[in-house]
């Protein structure tokens, strides 16, 4: 009893000594400036967006049960927005109207891969063999997205080619059969990552040729399929535009005409590779910060090249290579996920399709059981709270540990009133909470959702938790995400993210 006794007074003395010394830690104060006078950007009303992986239509939606109640929810809470079904495996892809699944060159069980583990996500078509999608499948794929009340865009094979052109047959037959079916398409896209075929396949299709394959395609949709006069055309997808070649490849592109194609131009960002991807990483302002000057680039050349054309980035997630076990899927995604996000309403990017809703660990969902992963709800509180016009906001903290975004508050999804301003911050000190003033509204109630991981001190948790209360389906419907009320300051825990609701901020900009 009595070693007991003293195990327990040590222990006391122990806690005692490390909460007197997170104190210590504790405070770090942050003043934040708002400019609610005028926009920096306004964004598309679908900002966010998903991606399903064209693999995954090769592997007949492999562990993904879309009839499920439980995805169908998770699926439409993200609704309005676009669905891009792309990847690698679309240039892979030969469409056959008909049942019965084929395949020339896989085995019975690569093409049906019925419960097959996806976790790897896009490196499963890395065999590059192509494979048939029948209409039958392609009804159940329009099903889904129509069902949940998605926008797709589709992304066509540009490697069946004819002499040096896109041979468009295939796609004009996939066309032809959605006309007959009168389904809904929001847009097209030709190709994926045009710039590192060489790298995949050993030879190039150049930029001017991809510009006029993009040509024959608005042709096609214009000529031949009325109901598809008014689709987006996105492209041309090209990754790592922090490199010389993919900007030279996406300049060249738009130069020599495809910028007068596409409404938007597209590009595809990863921060870092899964098979080196750290947990530092995804803490290192420096490797969220690598993101601008892609954005910047971006942009310039698209305001250069076609100065009518929106960017988007048209897949992008946290690690290339299906995402890291363990991080992707995990609490720590949301700061890369939360940060890019910021980063490119700030900037100026029309539209962010996450890769992906399912499939790889960078999965909104989990791969093997579909429930929903920290960035599920991150998404999603997202998509409710922030609006599509971006404002200025300046803090104090020069450090780039504090991060910080501000945008009007969307009063479609909430109850909010016009007037109300979100912002979004994380805290990316390893020790120091961090203490929020926001100047001009010091004395206002704010509305506070603290995100944090279950248990609390775990930033590679699989669960998250809203103002302590941990998040998850409620029988197969979306929780009720409740915010903290609060006056004056408001205290942003070590290593966490979290948004603020100013419903009474009466910004003007935000009327
Ligand atoms: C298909 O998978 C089963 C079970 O994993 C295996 O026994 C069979 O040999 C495979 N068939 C082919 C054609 O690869
Ligand atoms: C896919 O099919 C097309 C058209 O038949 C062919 O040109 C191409 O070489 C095939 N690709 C592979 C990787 O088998
Ligand atoms: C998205 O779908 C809705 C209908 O659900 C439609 O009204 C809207 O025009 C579509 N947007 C685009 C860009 O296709
Ligand atoms: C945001 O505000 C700061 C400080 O007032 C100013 O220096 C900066 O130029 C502004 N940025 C934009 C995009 O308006």
């Amino acid at each position: 009893m009595k070693s007991l006794h003293s195990v327990y007074w040590s222990c006391k003395t122990v806690l005692a000594f490390v909460s007197f010394l997170t104190k210590i830690d504790a405070d770090i104060s942050v003043k934040l400036k708002i400019d609610g006078k005028s926009e920096i950007n306004r964004l598309n009303a679908d900002f966010v967006g998903v991606t399903l992986d064209t693999s995954l239509l090769s592997h007949h939606w492999g562990k993904l049960d879309v009839r499920s109640k439980a995805v169908q929810t998770l699926a439409k809470g993200l609704a309005p927005c676009f669905v891009r079904v792309g990847g690698t495996g679309s240039d892979f892809l030969i469409f056959k109207n008909g049942k019965s699944i084929s395949s020339s060159s896989r085995t019975a069980n690569d093409t049906l891969g019925y419960g097959k583990d996806l976790s790897k996500g896009i490196d499963y078509i890395n065999h590059l063999t192509n494979f048939t999608m029948t209409g039958e499948f392609f009804d159940s794929l329009y099903s889904f997205v129509q069902s949940v009340g998605w926008n797709m865009t589709f992304d066509l094979n540009v490697l069946l080619r004819e002499r040096e052109s896109w041979d468009p047959e295939n796609a004009i037959q996939l066309m032809k059969y959605i006309a007959k079916k009168n389904y809904r398409i929001s847009g097209w896209e030709l190709g994926n990552e045009p710039d590192a075929f060489y790298h995949i396949l050993g030879y190039r299709i150049k930029a001017s040729q991809l510009a006029d394959d993009y040509k024959r395609l608005y042709q096609i949709l214009h000529d031949t399929f009325p109901q598809f006069n008014n689709n987006l055309i996105l492209g041309p997808s090209v990754t790592k535009l922090c490199k010389e070649k993919p900007i030279d490849y996406f300049t060249q592109f738009l130069k020599s005409g495809g910028g007068k194609i596409v409404t938007a131009a597209t590009f595809h960002h990863y921060y870092i590779s899964a098979k080196s991807a750290t947990e530092k990483m995804f803490l290192d302002p420096k490797v969220l910060d690598s993101l601008i000057k892609e954005v910047q680039s971006a942009l310039t050349i698209t305001r250069k090249w076609a100065p009518d054309t929106r960017v988007w980035l048209g897949e992008t997630s946290s690690a290339s290579g299906g995402g890291a076990k363990g991080l992707s899927d995990t609490y720590i995604a949301g700061f890369m996920w939360l940060d890019k996000l910021g980063v490119a309403a700030k900037y100026g990017v029309d539209v962010v399709l996450r890769q992906s809703f399912y499939s790889g660990h960078y999965s909104l969902l989990d791969h093997n059981d579909c429930s929903p992963n920290p960035d599920y709800w991150l998404t999603l509180l997202y998509k409710n709270l922030v609006g599509r016009t971006v404002l200025n906001v300046t803090s104090s903290d020069a450090s780039r540990h504090l991060r910080v975004y501000a945008h009007c508050t969307n009063i479609k999804r909430t109850q909010y009133k016009p007037g109300s301003v979100t912002i979004y911050l994380m805290n990316l000190h390893k020790k120091e909470t961090v203490k929020v003033e926001i100047l001009n509204f010091l004395s206002e109630n704010v509305d506070f959702y603290l995100l944090q991981p279950v248990p609390s001190t775990n930033v590679k948790s699989k669960y998250i938790s809203l103002n302590g209360k941990t998040l998850s389906l409620q029988n197969n419907e979306l929780p009720p995400l409740l915010p903290r009320k609060q006056q004056g300051e408001i205290i942003l825990p070590s290593l966490t993210y979290g948004f603020i609701v100013i419903p009474n901020a009466n910004a003007a900009v935000c009327y």
